[in-house]
């Protein structure tokens, strides 16, 4: 394991030397911290990195842009990539190893393995990218496995991701503590994300907006609106605000993510979940009621 040029950062790029690392750690009592990353750093990330190194004495983040996840018509190939830039960030924010894995190490020649959740990944998401969770889902194991971390942390921003997630570790025992960190966002209250940097100059206001939408949401299924007719309503105040498409926006529990309504939802834990299309972007959010 070297540095890159430029970095203070080690990094690893076998499963073998990821291992041997995470061996001498724990060999001195050091627990470990994993933040699974598709690069393209933001402050997002940095601030997984940080939450992450809240329980554990040492932090590998690891980045893979993991092919099982895109569809063939999605931005696979387009992704904003960039590794030495990414490490700089990591290493400023206090990370401790890089694992940078080619596809060759994650998917062997022969691979047959998929590890599918039902249930919490049908709706939503799951409806529109029917390959993503799977793909998602088994890239997150191989990575939880490898490392096998005391804690792994992802962010809420794509939250049906990070309840997929806690139910495969639960469902497949991995001793892995998963953990799911605040959304940071933009002063008019974008959520950060890698493809936010698809967003034109025109489209970058409008992207702003719904976090509005949703919070206006939020409040009238709170207050007792019956959650059907409040969607309706969101649905049309994020074309009204410019957005060109919106794929969903809806109050689900928090958990399970089963719908809530069509009536007042009760005291049940609910969360607003949305994907809107602005031009080639989609963006994608949720927010607590
Ligand atoms: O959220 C992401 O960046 C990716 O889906 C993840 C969790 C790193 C798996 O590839």
């Amino acid at each position: 394991m070297s540095p890159l040029a430029d970095s203070p950062l080690p990094v690893a790029r076998t499963v073998a030397d990821l291992r041997r690392q995470v061996s001498a750690w724990r060999a001195d009592g050091l627990r470990v911290g994993l933040v699974p990353t598709m690069g393209a750093l933001h402050e997002g990330h940095l601030s997984l990195v940080r939450r992450a190194l809240e329980d554990a004495d040492r932090v590998i983040a690891s980045l893979f842009v993991n092919p099982a996840q895109f569809a063939p018509h999605e931005d696979f190939d387009a992704y904003p990539r960039g590794e030495e830039r990414d490490a700089a960030l990591l290493a400023g924010a206090g990370c401790h190893l890089l694992y940078a894995p080619q596809a060759s190490e994650i998917y062997p020649p022969g691979f047959a393995t998929t590890v599918t959740v039902s249930g919490v990944s049908a709706p939503m998401e799951g409806e529109r990218r029917p390959q993503f969770f799977a793909g998602v889902a088994t890239v997150v194991a191989k990575l939880l496995i490898q490392a096998s971390a005391d804690v792994a942390v992802f962010g809420e921003k794509d939250y049906q991701q990070l309840q997929v997630i806690k139910r495969m570790a639960r469902d497949l025992d991995l001793p892995t503590r998963i953990l799911g960190a605040p959304t940071l966002r933009a002063e008019d209250g974008l959520a950060l994300s890698s493809r936010n940097a698809y967003l034109t100059a025109r489209e970058r206001p409008i992207a702003g907006k719904l976090n509005g939408v949703m919070a206006q949401l939020a409040r009238s299924v709170a207050g007792g609106a019956a959650a059907a007719a409040a969607e309706v309503q969101a649905t049309a105040a994020l074309i009204a605000a410019g957005f060109d498409s919106v794929d969903y926006i809806e109050v689900r529990h928090a958990e399970d993510l089963s719908p809530l309504g069509p009536g007042p939802i009760g005291d049940a834990p609910a969360r607003v979940l949305a994907a809107a299309w602005l031009g080639k972007t989609r963006l994608i959010d949720n927010m607590a009621v």
